[in-house]
């Protein structure tokens, strides 16, 4: 497909409701752990996105049979090889985690190492360390990661916590491959996201023993092997919050629908503290925020749920780029996630960095402008930028925002804003 870019014309006021597609963040290691079982497993509200895409071509190129139909994927792992295919693994970095179903259902499993990425380095020691305590051998030849447990997996006390905290996809990994493994495996130092949380629930609707998803440490019991099972997957909360920063930063009045209100506290209570009115309904999927009109700049320090997340820092630097006074954002999980600063600072943006906080000085606008990012959630920011600043803004290389969020264009148009897509240079 030829590059395309999103044209924003800024200027307009948001006012309407938008649904909330499924997690990226969940699908794809739930979409991973149908590989645990060769029964038949339905997953609903899968949103079409090229990263969801990219696993399901490597699901079926594994030998399982995969079926998609609009949202729903319906998988048939009967009989699969221990070999991801290199020339998609490498598109996606999130295809690590069908090392631990493979692991877990094979006793062996070859994946090519995941590249770096430009929010900084990926790498995926702790990943490997959950599996070698786990009783799996490791190597790493010609740029792949070979797991082998001829003798099966043992069950086994493991400590995931790394420098810069808890993973998130290690997590999942390893509770994968633990849930057939021989006795009882407990995770220390785990990640405690949504995202776990949904996956362990469906792990357990397959026939898993799990207990404490959610908590920073997770008790799981091995069992002989698992059944097939059917799982709605959880709406997406940065999907989620990059709407809610929308309607804050260009907004009259943005209402979600679909939403988990309970997933988006951290953002909800900043965004309030920074004077835009945020209410939800007792179903606690309806959220709106209507824009102050006075905003407030504000302090943000990302790291692992519950705090604030990381994949909505770049929104919120938008965002604190017209909020008058001073506003400073520190990145914990990723020091180097800034590729947006230089982006905005192009608009008219006034940022200077120290080591890894963006320290930010409100303007009262910005100016559209030809932009580029190479991060998912950085080039939504510039859509977000491009929502409130004078005149046109074009964000090239639209394929990464195709990577994290569903019909994008489509969901800005229904609440009013001005976007088009074009082909890109
Ligand atoms: C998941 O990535 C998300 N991706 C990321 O979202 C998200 O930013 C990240 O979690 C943090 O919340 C998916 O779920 C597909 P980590 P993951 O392992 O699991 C270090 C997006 O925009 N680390 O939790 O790969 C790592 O370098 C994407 O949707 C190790 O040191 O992230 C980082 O500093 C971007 N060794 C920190 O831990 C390891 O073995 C957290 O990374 C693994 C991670």
């Amino acid at each position: 497909m030829a590059i395309q870019k999103l044209i924003v014309r800024g200027g307009t006021k948001l006012q309407g409701s938008v649904t909330i597609s499924g997690s990226k963040n969940s699908s794809l290691p739930i979409l991973a752990a149908t590989l645990l079982t060769p029964d038949e497993c339905e997953i609903r509200r899968v949103p079409d996105l090229s990263d969801t895409n990219y696993m399901v071509q490597i699901l079926s190129l594994l030998g399982a049979g995969v079926e998609r139909a609009s949202g729903t994927v319906v998988t048939k792992a009967e009989s699969i090889t221990h070999e991801a295919p290199y020339d998609l693994v490498r598109k996606m970095r999130a295809s690590v985690c069908v090392l631990g179903p493979l692991l877990g259902r094979l006793g062996r499993a070859e994946v090519s190492l995941p590249g770096g990425c430009v929010i900084g380095d990926r790498p995926i020691d702790l990943h490997l360390r959950g599996f070698e305590a786990l009783g799996a051998e490791v190597e790493v030849k010609g740029g792949n990661i070979l797991l082998s447990a001829p003798n099966g997996l043992r069950g086994a006390e493991i400590n995931m916590r790394g420098s810069h905290g808890s993973t998130v996809l290690g997590t999942g990994n390893v509770m994968m491959a633990a849930v057939l493994a021989e006795g009882q495996t407990i995770i220390e130092g785990a990640a405690a996201e949504p995202e776990v949380v949904d996956l362990a629930r469906f792990l357990v609707r397959m026939g898993a023993k799990i207990h404490g998803a959610g908590t920073q440490r997770i008790d799981i019991e091995g069992v002989r092997e698992l059944h097939g099972a059917e799982h709605d997957v959880i709406a997406d909360r940065i999907e989620a919050g990059t709407f809610l920063v929308a309607g804050a930063i260009a907004g009259s009045e943005v209402t979600l629908k679909r939403a988990c209100v309970s997933h988006l506290q951290p953002v909800i209570e900043k965004l309030s503290s920074c004077g835009h009115e945020i209410v939800s309904d007792a179903t606690g999927e309806s959220i709106t925020i209507r824009s102050a009109a006075n905003p407030r700049g504000n302090e943000i320090v990302t790291d692992a749920y519950p705090d604030f997340p990381t994949d909505m820092q770049a929104q919120m630097c938008a965002l604190f780029s017209i909020a008058p006074g001073i506003s400073a954002v520190t990145e914990r999980i990723f020091p180097q996630r800034f590729m947006h600063v230089p982006e905005l600072v192009r608009m008219g943006a006034r940022i200077r960095m120290d080591g890894a906080t963006a320290i930010i000085t409100g303007v009262d606008h910005l100016s559209g402008a030809p932009v580029m990012a190479s991060d998912l959630r950085a080039s939504a920011a510039l859509v977000l930028a491009g929502l409130c600043a004078s005149g046109e803004t074009a964000v090239n290389r639209l394929y990464h925002i195709d990577r994290g969020y569903e019909h994008i264009d489509d969901k800005l148009l229904a609440i009013g804003a001005d976007v088009r897509r074009e082909k890109g240079d």
